[in-house]
């Protein structure tokens, strides 16, 4: 792999779907929230602009953001142009355990965008991630599975004028692509190493550029073939690569052009309250409040067996504050709102008259702050 950081500049990413997964998406899935001390590292961070402008923000109590890449060109121009005392830049390489293994068990959040599809195999690096999380940890990851720059680079491998350059590269095209991978691939593959998956979403992305020398460079810089080619023909080598790909993604209405692509959009983790998955009682809630200082009134815990006045009033209220629902395709979200209204059903039971029942564990508290 010989990518060009120059070529592929120091800000953020320049695609929409990656603003809209990091700013609205991982928001509302409460993927950091501002109560967590958070480990965080960014794997695959090139030249640290996404890491700067992107995922620096979303963690509002910080103690570390490392920021890896396995080129060290990529980690020296991000040191140069995307420094911040809260981001420590290393040149570590995802698919090998030994140059990241310093941080087992350690990550709180791990961030990975557009990187994973460059691993020659993916199931190590998500098996790497799996062990560099903390337990209850989380990852979240977006990576294009088809582009239309792999078309339009085996385009230009028909033409006789660039053949030989690519004969020194091997295998160009990433396997995502390659073997047309969806998401029920990596669905199966993060589960079998023991993810939960809390979202997992496959965009058609249309993602318009700034104008048309941002495009061209951007591909330039991850095409791993023009390095091959001799200085005197890399203008030309460049042009043609812009042309095939306008040819395939075309323009928008104001002219600008688009990169069209397929991309994962996947947040791993766990979407349960941390009282029901460390399943808390009473007593973990008396000492935690009266550390703070309060004086308790009353504390109770209580079994409990609701019973809703209709299905209807049952459905909504659990669809109402199901954090997945959102993402789930309009489409569908009937289909899931009755599949998780069935499961509910099978465990809660209904009562004597036919009515759904909910039934859980709560703590009734009533406190005091003190006088002094
Ligand atoms: C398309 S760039 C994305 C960079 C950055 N995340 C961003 O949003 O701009 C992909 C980066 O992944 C890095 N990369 C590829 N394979 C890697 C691996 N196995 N471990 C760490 N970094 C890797 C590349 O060097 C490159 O800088």
């Amino acid at each position: 792999m010989n990518l060009d950081p120059e070529l592929y500049g120091t800000k953020i990413i320049p695609f929409v779907n990656v603003k809209t997964f990091l700013q609205e998406t991982l928001p509302q899935l409460e993927f950091s929230r501002d109560y967590e001390e958070e480990v965080v590292l960014d794997a695959g961070c090139g030249t640290g602009g996404t890491t700067f402008h992107l995922v620096l923000p979303l963690f509002p109590q910080l103690e570390n953001l490392y920021a890896i890449d396995a080129l060290p060109n990529m980690i020296h121009n991000a040191e140069i142009c995307n420094s911040h005392p809260m981001i420590e830049y290393s040149v570590a390489d995802i698919e090998k355990w030994p140059t990241v293994k310093k941080w087992e068990c350690q990550i709180t959040k791990l961030v990975s965008i557009y990187c994973l599809q460059w691993l020659k195999d993916a199931k190590k690096g998500f098996r790497n991630i799996y062990r560099l999380l903390k337990p209850g940890g989380k990852a979240a990851i977006c990576f294009p599975t088809q582009s239309i720059f792999y078309e339009a680079m085996k385009e230009m491998e028909n033409n006789s004028k660039w053949r030989s350059y690519y004969k020194e590269v091997g295998e160009y095209i990433s396997d995502a692509h390659l073997n047309k991978r969806n998401d029920s691939y990596y669905e199966q593959m993060v589960k079998e190493i023991g993810f939960e998956i809390v979202y997992l979403n496959e965009v058609s992305a249309n993602d318009a550029f700034s104008s048309d020398e941002a495009y061209k460079n951007f591909f330039s810089s991850i095409c791993v073939v023009l390095p091959h080619v001799p200085v005197n023909k890399k203008e030309e080598f460049k042009n043609e690569l812009f042309e095939e790909m306008i040819k395939l993604g075309g323009r928008a209405n104001d002219g600008l052009p688009i990169h069209k692509s397929t991309v994962i959009h996947l947040d791993t983790g766990d979407y349960l309250p941390d009282s029901h998955v460390n399943k808390r009682n009473a007593s973990y809630y008396e000492q935690m409040i009266k550390e703070v200082g309060f004086e308790i009134l009353h504390l109770k815990e209580e079994s409990t067996a609701d019973v809703f006045s209709s299905e209807e009033v049952y459905k909504n209220l659990y669809s109402s504050i199901c954090v997945v629902l959102s993402h789930i395709p309009v489409n569908k979200r009937e289909e899931f709102k009755n599949e998780l209204f069935e499961e509910m059903i099978k465990l809660g039971g209904s009562s004597s008259d036919g009515l759904p029942v909910h039934r859980s564990i709560a703590i009734e508290l009533v406190i005091r702050k003190n006088e002094q």
